[in-house]
């Protein structure tokens, strides 16, 4: 398997399975490029690993999973970073054998809408059949810990990401204030900041999940404080970089920048964000670019929004293949799963932002202190 490393000076490496070896087996992350010096604890990076944690709500997976993770590298006996790569692991806890077993027994069936066929014509027999393996949604659990890595570096320089649900089955929230949604988050289970859209979003997924079926939604994410100047123009786009860190999340199949896909229907006079200038700096009176302008972060805040798909797993009947008779067949309900995934996949979300932004950070400074470029603009 290839492509388990993400980012240039700033990487995270993962390994691990939904089930893996079972007793015993867990997920870990190394990350690469950490300041030396910075104070971190095993608390500090469990208060993420909280938020996508699994079994806390009726809108969750009751897989019950601690998800208590450990530093073990790259940290001196006074709580401080030394510079050498950082190294959590967390360990699998609720890997039951009747699971294991359930999995088994339709190891031969490709799960609609999951990532079982792709994992048959890549890696054939050997293809992990328990719990999904590296496509499972508990892969994102080192991600998530390397996040809290990159959010600790941005807390120091001022930047913040945060994340909501915004829309679920045609249910929407009202737009609201950077700080307005930061006041309501994950104030419920669905993580929406609207309070009211946030009842009638809840109750339609728990009809949806009575159903035996799963809900799909809407997610923003926004990030506060990144300086004018991250980003390259041409392959590494800072919106290029972001796309990718959001399309390698399972269930993410859609993201937009700014006006994103209502861009089809402006004119050039309403797209454009024309400039002003507020307390001696260079602002945009507007942000439908939503936060970058030719691939290069334009000061404001950057937005997004991620279309999630339903949880693949449902408990109906559904017309699967069994691939090594190569015949059609009946999947019947099986194991656990999330009957949406809006309350914890945001969590994922700011992580790989947080891993960009650190690592973007970076690769501006290297470049610049390399290239001393006289700039009399920077200060703007
Ligand atoms: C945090 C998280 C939790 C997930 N939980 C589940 C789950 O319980 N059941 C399921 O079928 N898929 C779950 N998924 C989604 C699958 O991982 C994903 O749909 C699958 O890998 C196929 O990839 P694709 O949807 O991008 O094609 C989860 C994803 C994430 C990010």
């Amino acid at each position: 398997m290839l492509g388990n490393t993400f980012g240039r000076m700033f990487r995270i490496t993962t390994v691990g399975e939904s089930y893996g070896i079972g007793k015993g087996s867990g997920l870990a992350v190394i990350i690469d490029g950490v300041p030396p010096g910075l104070k971190l604890s095993d608390e500090l990076v469990q208060e993420e690993m909280d938020k996508r944690r699994p079994g806390v709500g009726k809108l969750n997976s009751p897989r019950l999973e601690t998800d208590q993770c450990h530093i073990f590298a790259g940290m001196a006996q006074d709580g401080v970073t030394t510079g050498a790569p950082v190294g959590i692991i967390i360990y699998n806890v609720d890997t039951q054998d009747i699971h294991i077993e359930q999995y088994k027994q339709y190891k031969d069936l490709c799960r609609p809408g999951h990532a079982t066929y792709g994992f048959f014509k890549k890696y054939g027999e050997n293809q992990d059949w328990c719990g999904a393996g590296r496509s499972s949604g508990r892969e994102t659990v080192g991600r998530v810990a390397g996040g809290a890595v990159a959010k600790h570096i941005l807390e120091q320089e001022g930047i913040e990401i945060i994340s909501y649900t915004t829309e679920c089955m045609g249910i929407k929230a009202r737009e609201m204030s950077y700080e307005e949604a930061k006041a309501n988050l994950r104030k419920n289970e669905i993580n929406c900041p609207d309070l009211e859209a946030a009842e009638k979003m809840e109750k339609r997924v728990l009809e949806i999940k009575d159903e035996g079926d799963t809900a799909g939604g809407i997610i923003e994410l926004r990030i506060k404080g990144v300086p004018a100047g991250l980003g390259e123009p041409v392959f590494d786009k800072l919106t290029a970089l972001l796309g990718h860190a959001m399309f390698s999340i399972g269930a993410i199949k859609g993201v937009e920048f700014g006006a994103g896909f209502k861009v089809g229907n402006m004119k050039g006079s309403e797209n454009n964000d024309q400039f002003t200038q507020k307390d001696g700096k260079i602002r945009l009176k507007t942000n439908y670019s939503g936060g970058t302008l030719g691939g290069i972060s334009s000061g404001e805040e950057i937005v997004m929004k991620l279309a999630i798909k339903p949880t693949p797993t449902i408990s109906l009947k559904q017309d699967s293949v069994n691939m090594p008779k190569n015949e059609i067949e009946e999947l019947s309900p099986i194991t656990r799963r999330d009957p949406t995934l809006l309350g914890r996949i945001y969590s994922v979300a700011e992580a790989m932002a947080a891993c960009v932004i650190v690592d973007s950070l970076m690769m501006a400074r290297g470049y610049d202190n390399v290239c001393r470029v006289e700039n009399p603009w920077r200060e703007i």
